[in-house]
């Protein structure tokens, strides 16, 4: 088969780096990609926002299927115009895709599907979502409504802060993402990271993971995308699982095909585990970023075999295997990361990460003169496997301190609450 993968993060190097190991594959073309999945692609200049531009070269290079890494491109539909020209694309259509793009899309679904979530109020002036703030009382969580890169939600400790959130989202803080604001119960418990592969009809559990969204150690400092994470999720149990899929996952598939939009792709749906069960904090409709990293180290399956299978409504016939490993992926960042990164320092070292048993999954890279050099926030993703987190953390921070580069910084405790529960256990 020949494939088209669209992203050029650390997620669709992992893709990428999983893809080229499928003997199904013929030739795997990236658009835009990076330096790292050059080594296993070839990079082409294409335009993914223009979707006529994408189909031509699918076409003239017989491309059988087309993945899509990121959110923007799938909720601007991609996967609508290159299926109208008959090319297969894992991933949603931009309806289904609005479990992503708009969360007050999909919190009334969860509403007309009694689906557990943060009670919730859905605004269109800053008067109301005022008052409703005002009402509830703080703590209380403000999200503008569109995709934001991940920087539209603010969990309020106290209501002027609750307020100024609302006023910021009115304000055009985030664009037009916020002219539409959900404000939410604050929910506590731990949280988790649950994706399933989709084919509009089954959708098939594909493995938990916990991600660290604060820059500091010991999860504080402002939000990331995030800077690390491990799978799986150890408190993600069969039990939990099976309850999240009858409770969660399943009335969404049934509610989303209703709504004459069925869902095919990755649902990655970040859950809090509060008192009283799984909750559903949000949707992602693609795989996650760093926890894609992890998903792939410990895949065993043929990647291609199962996208190809989602891409044609063929998952209720698939099983998934993982290898009976924990994995653990650190994110090195560029310093100024969250706020405005150091582009263009030297990066070396990674021959030697590699050399130590690490996978280095580059997402903001570049080239120049020939060497590696940081060219975003989040820079490299140093992903190593072990027994259990404990041997995997130990691993990878091996690997990240083989790294030659001193404008680059990570944290130090990445899987820091699955190493102490089995260091208790
Ligand atoms: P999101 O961008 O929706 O993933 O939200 C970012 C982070 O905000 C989540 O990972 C949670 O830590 C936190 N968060 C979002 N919604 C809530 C909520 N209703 N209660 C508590 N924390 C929340
Ligand atoms: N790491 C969280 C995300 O990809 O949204």
């Amino acid at each position: 088969m020949n494939v088209l993968l669209i992203g050029s993060g650390g997620r669709e190097h992992a893709l990428a780096w999983k893809l080229a190991a499928s003997p199904m594959l013929t030739k795997l073309y990236a658009a835009p990609g990076n330096p790292g999945i050059a080594q296993e692609a070839e990079l082409v200049a294409l335009d993914v926002a223009d979707h006529a531009a994408v189909a031509d070269f699918c076409r003239e290079k017989n491309i059988d299927l087309v993945v899509v890494g990121p959110e923007g491109p799938l909720v601007a539909g991609i996967g609508d115009d290159l299926r109208a020209e008959g090319i297969r694309v894992f991933g949603p259509s931009g309806k289904a895709a609005q479990l992503e793009g708009s969360k007050g899309f999909t919190k009334d679904l969860c509403a007309r599907y009694n689906i557990p979530t943060a009670a919730y109020g859905r605004f269109d002036n800053a008067a109301a979502a005022r008052a409703y703030v005002e009402k509830m009382g703080a703590p209380i969580v403000i999200k503008a409504d569109g995709l934001a890169a991940g920087k539209g939600v603010t969990v309020a400790m106290t209501l002027d802060e609750a307020l100024e959130a609302v006023d910021a989202c009115f304000e055009g803080a985030f664009g037009g993402a916020g002219a539409s604001v959900v404000v939410e119960e604050f929910m506590t418990g731990e949280e988790a990271s649950f994706f399933c592969l989709c084919d509009g009809k089954t959708a098939l559990p594909f493995g938990t993971a916990q991600d660290h969204k604060r820059v500091g150690d010991g999860d504080v400092g402002p939000n990331t995308g995030g800077m690390g994470a491990y799978s799986p999720a150890p408190v993600m149990s069969a039990e939990m699982i099976e309850r999240t899929m009858r409770e969660i996952i399943e009335p969404t598939m049934r509610g989303i095909a209703e709504m004459g939009a069925p869902f095919s792709g990755v649902l990655f749906a970040g859950l809090m585990l509060t008192e009283d069960g799984p909750k559903l904090i949000e949707y992602n409709t693609r795989f996650g970023d760093p926890e894609c990293q992890v998903l792939m180290m410990r895949l065993k399956d043929d990647l291609l075999v199962l996208l190809s299978a989602a891409a044609d409504g063929q998952l209720g016939h698939m099983s998934v295997r993982w290898r009976d490993e924990a994995a653990l992926t650190v994110v090195m960042a560029a310093k100024g990361y969250p706020g405005t990164p150091e582009k263009g320092s030297v990066i070396s070292g990674l021959d030697k990460a590699k050399a130590a048993g690490a996978e280095v999954f580059h997402a903001g890279t570049g080239l120049k003169d020939g060497k590696i050099v940081a060219n975003g926030g989040r820079v490299l993703n140093v992903t190593a496997t072990g027994r259990n987190v404990t041997e995997a953390q130990a691993r990878a921070y091996a690997a990240v301190d083989l790294v030659e580069w001193p404008e680059g910084f990570c944290r130090r405790d990445i899987g820091w609450r699955a190493v102490e529960r089995e260091q208790a256990g």
